[in-house]
């Protein structure tokens, strides 16, 4: 098991390039089923949730190439196999989408339960009352989800809470179904949007991505593409907090900021300067960093996948603030390392009550999950002396050569192996 060592307490400058969004990146790839003709993507993190949709990718009969640069070429033709349930789809959640893209495939498929970090219960009750409404039978069985339709016809589904899972499984379910489908209540989030577009760029017919009712007119078939995967919104705002919590000044390049809003917005109530350009952030901290309160919400709200990093950077504001965390009702294991860390928080049910102090100390702690992991990199990059962060596998389910990116600004990390010897940097396409 590896582990990071952060000596904290220098203050990050420079420029970072932010990768392909990891959430768009899990749809797209399995979206490729749904043609049998040869998709390009491009602008693809290079992290362990990619290459392992390779693997299932490949042992489904596909033809998959990965380059380091980001680049994934697949050819879907030889196809056979409806049928995923190894230990690579156990993994992650994002297995998911293997149904819907199965489904609009060949009309079947058999994904088993899928993993993916524990923050909570993961229903996917919404998926199967959309698969339903198409005409799809699902039966859940020792472990797999098995879902078959002589025939998927579109209809109208009204989701009872807003998943991006679910919004994005129907929209792959129906893409190549007999009539219309529409999504109420559908979630907004950029890499549901960036999912239509890739589909659409196959030839589907999805309007209204990006507003809570999407419509889906089937098409009988879709053609291969070549297509760019959008920045990762998560990712850009880590680098943000970690920018504003070591006072640094750092330009985060190849971003949307429209994505970034929810996030620029409480950076600068808490005293941090940001200045957007077309295509990039420039982040620069402040002396004292005010507290605030935080709800999570669904896009366009605060993203619940920074509230770990911005609970770091809550814990050495000034005065009180409090996070309500809506969406996960489980997201709160980093606040007991960040505590052994002298962090002063307290949590009741789905509300953490943060006591800003002056520091932070390095200390021992555990990554519970990919964004707990990543507030833990925060807190050891403010932390005096060195923070020792263990089941660093989380942290590369999702970020892209973190340590790499984070010493190109000047952090002081090191990657060891179990028994304490120094691992060499990965080098990234996106450090620069
Ligand atoms: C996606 O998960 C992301 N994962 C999560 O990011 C992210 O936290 C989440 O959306 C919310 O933005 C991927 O895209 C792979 P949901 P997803 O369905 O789609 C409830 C990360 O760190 N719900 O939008 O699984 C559910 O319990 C990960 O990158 C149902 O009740 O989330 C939750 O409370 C972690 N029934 C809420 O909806 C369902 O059928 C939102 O979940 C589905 C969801």
């Amino acid at each position: 098991m590896e582990k990071l060592l952060i000596r904290g307490g220098k203050r990050l400058s420079g420029n970072v390039k932010v990768s392909g969004a990891k959430n768009a990146a899990v749809a797209v790839i399995p979206a490729v089923l749904l043609t049998d003709e040869i998709c390009i993507i491009d602008n693809l993190p290079y992290i362990d949730d990619v290459i392992v949709l390779k693997n299932i990718l490949s042992e489904l009969g596909a033809k998959v190439s990965l380059s380091p640069n980001g680049r994934m070429v697949i050819d879907p033709s030889s196809v056979k196999r409806y049928i995923a349930n190894s230990e690579e789809v156990k993994k992650m959640r994002a297995s998911y989408y293997l149904l819907g893209a199965l489904l609009g495939r060949g009309g079947y498929a058999e994904v088993a339960f899928p993993g993916g970090c524990e923050i909570g219960a993961r229903p996917i009750d919404q998926h199967i009352k959309g698969f339903e409404s198409l005409g799809v039978h699902v039966d859940i069985e020792s472990g797999s989800i098995r879902a078959r339709a002589d025939k998927l016809i579109g209809n109208d589904v009204y989701l009872d809470v807003i998943s991006v899972g679910a919004t994005i499984n129907i929209m792959l379910a129906s893409v190549r179904a007999e009539g219309t489908t529409t999504i109420v209540n559908a979630a907004k989030e950029p890499h549901v949007v960036d999912v239509a577009n890739f589909l659409n760029a196959m030839g589907a017919n999805i309007k209204g991505a990006g507003t809570d009712t999407i419509k889906i007119k089937g098409v009988e078939r879709l053609s291969g593409c070549h297509y760019t995967i959008i920045p990762d919104q998560i990712e850009a705002g880590t680098f943000m907090i970690a920018a504003a919590a070591t006072n640094g000044d750092v330009l985060i390049k190849d971003v949307i900021p429209k994505h970034l809003e929810a996030i620029s917005a409480k950076l600068v109530e808490m005293g941090v300067d940001i200045m957007e350009g077309d295509d990039n952030i420039r982040v620069r901290g402040c002396n004292r960093l005010k507290s605030v309160n935080i709800k999570t919400l669904p896009y366009p709200g605060f993203p619940t996948d920074l509230q770990q990093p911005m609970s770091v950077l809550l814990s050495i504001a000034e005065g009180n603030s409090v996070i309500t965390e809506n969406v996960w009702e489980s997201r709160y294991k980093h606040i007991e390392e960040i505590c052994k860390m002298g962090a002063n928080v307290k949590i009741e049910d789905r509300v953490a009550i943060i006591k800003g102090v002056p520091s932070l100390k390095g200390a021992p702690v555990a990554a519970s999950d990919l964004r707990a992991g990543a507030a833990l990199i925060v807190a050891g990059l403010i932390a005096d002396g060195v923070t020792e962060i263990s089941n660093v596998q989380y942290i590369d389910r999702g970020y892209e050569c973190i340590e790499g990116k984070l010493i190109s600004l000047g952090a002081d990390i090191k990657r060891i192996d179990d028994m304490g010897r120094i691992i060499p940097t990965k080098k990234s396409a996106a450090v620069i």
